[in-house]
């Protein structure tokens, strides 16, 4: 676990994306997913921790008859080197089956995480399973998949704020910056 002189603080990083930008994407994705969705309801669900604020906003800008769930994964250890193997940790709380999903994820990267759960979500039988990626890194993907929704791509950085973190640290900045690792 790095001590605390290794986490710089957050007002030095450079901002990749602000608060502002971030709003105007989530509402923009929200608007676009309840037009999809043709005023079915849905169950959207949070794979934790990342995604549990763009879970907060996404659901909100939506604006349908909704559910949520969160599962849990391990995958990343505490800093940001990926251990390869996904394990699921937390499984859904509610039955899915003949209703639509959507996987909620922070940051789409090897795409190793979301291959495993979307297999996983299929053995619970919902009508469909869309995926909303708050960031894509389609430059590191290892497995092919991709999400329906997705709000920015962005290059090779590693990336903290709005939920995402680096050894549990930096998830509630309202902006997401670039830590240089
Ligand atoms: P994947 O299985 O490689 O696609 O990894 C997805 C997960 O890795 C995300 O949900 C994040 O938890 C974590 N992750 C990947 N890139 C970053 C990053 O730049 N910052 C923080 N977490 C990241």
């Amino acid at each position: 676990m790095p001590n605390q002189l290794d986490f710089p603080a957050a007002e030095n990083l450079r901002i990749l994306y602000s608060r502002e930008q971030i709003q105007t994407r989530v509402e923009e994705m929200g608007r676009q997913i309840r037009e999809d969705l043709h005023g079915e309801s849905v169950v959207l669900v949070g794979v934790l921790k990342g995604a549990a604020i763009f879970l907060a906003d996404l659901a909100r800008a939506i604006q349908l008859d909704c559910t949520f769930d969160f599962v849990a994964v391990s995958s990343y250890k505490s800093g940001a080197e990926s251990s390869g193997a996904v394990q699921l940790i937390k499984d859904l709380t509610e039955p899915v089956e003949d209703r639509h999903l959507i996987v909620v994820e922070d940051i789409l990267d090897t795409g190793l995480t979301l291959s495993f759960l979307h297999a996983h979500f299929q053995g619970h039988k919902p009508r469909s399973i869309r995926v909303a990626a708050l960031l894509d890194k389609p430059s590191r993907r290892l497995q092919p998949i991709h999400a329906d929704y997705v709000g920015f791509s962005i290059p090779n950085e590693f990336v903290i704020g709005y939920g995402m973190d680096y050894a549990e640290r930096y998830r509630n900045l309202p902006d997401i910056r670039i830590l240089d690792i």
